[in-house]
């Protein structure tokens, strides 16, 4: 599975598109979701959210969200399959399941804030390979639960702090979750969200997790 890093936390895994924030992400690479034939969204902020409407409607492919993320982009005439946590979601070959994530979700247009239910996460599977983007969230106790769950060949971990996780917690996240590799998103986007990812790289190594650090535009292939 090619895991493509688009900036910030939108990644294409395989054809799956994750959070595709393209309008006004300083960090997208200016291409890199042509291959996308589903969506998944982890919550209803408008740096995961994004273009997700505009991109369904223009290919014609369906967004994987939370139930009421779901009915908010099926008024717009998007394709839509809301699920809920504990729930895996089977498109274009993919098994994507739906796992919580410690956040807000509220979606905010205009002057008016819709319920976007809760924040999540999703393990994607396909061919016995899978991979955690765990969304906008801290730490928390059930990603022991993730981890014994699925067996997560590479994690997707928010390091910036402020809205999400730190490095520190990351770290902590990895221990719980025991993926072969983390690759780290959420970071240097803006001002708010500085980290190094290198600061992670010998405790992980510690515990035999290898550290994978994309550039935009750059692929991982599992
Ligand atoms: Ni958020
Ligand atoms: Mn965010």
């Amino acid at each position: 599975m090619r895991i493509r890093y688009l900036g910030h936390s939108a990644f294409l895994i395989g054809e799956v598109l994750v959070d595709p924030f393209i309008t006004g992400n300083p960090l997208y690479p200016g291409k890199g979701y042509e291959e996308a034939k589903v969506i998944a969204v982890t919550h209803g902020h408008g740096d995961h959210l994004g273009d997700a409407a505009k991109i369904a409607k223009e290919k014609g492919i369906p967004v994987v969200a939370i139930y009421e993320i779901a009915m908010y982009l099926s008024k717009k005439g998007v394709d839509v399959i809301g699920m809920n946590f504990g729930g895996t979601a089977s498109v274009e070959g993919y098994n994507i399941t739906m796992v919580p994530a410690v956040h807000s979700s509220g979606i905010t247009e205009d002057d008016f804030t819709h319920s976007g239910g809760q924040a999540a996460g999703y393990i994607i599977s396909k061919d016995g390979k899978s991979v955690y983007h765990a969304g906008d969230t801290m730490i928390f106790g059930d990603m022991k639960l993730i981890g014994d769950l699925f067996k997560i060949d590479v994690a997707l971990l928010p390091i910036g702090g402020f809205y999400t996780m730190d490095t520190k917690q990351a770290v902590l996240a990895a221990k719980m979750l025991r993926p072969k590799y983390v690759i780290p998103m959420h970071y240097n986007t803006w001002p708010p969200i500085q980290a190094n990812p290198e600061d992670m790289r010998p405790a992980l190594k510690e515990e035999g997790i290898e550290l994978i650090v994309l550039k935009p535009g750059e692929e991982f292939n599992l």
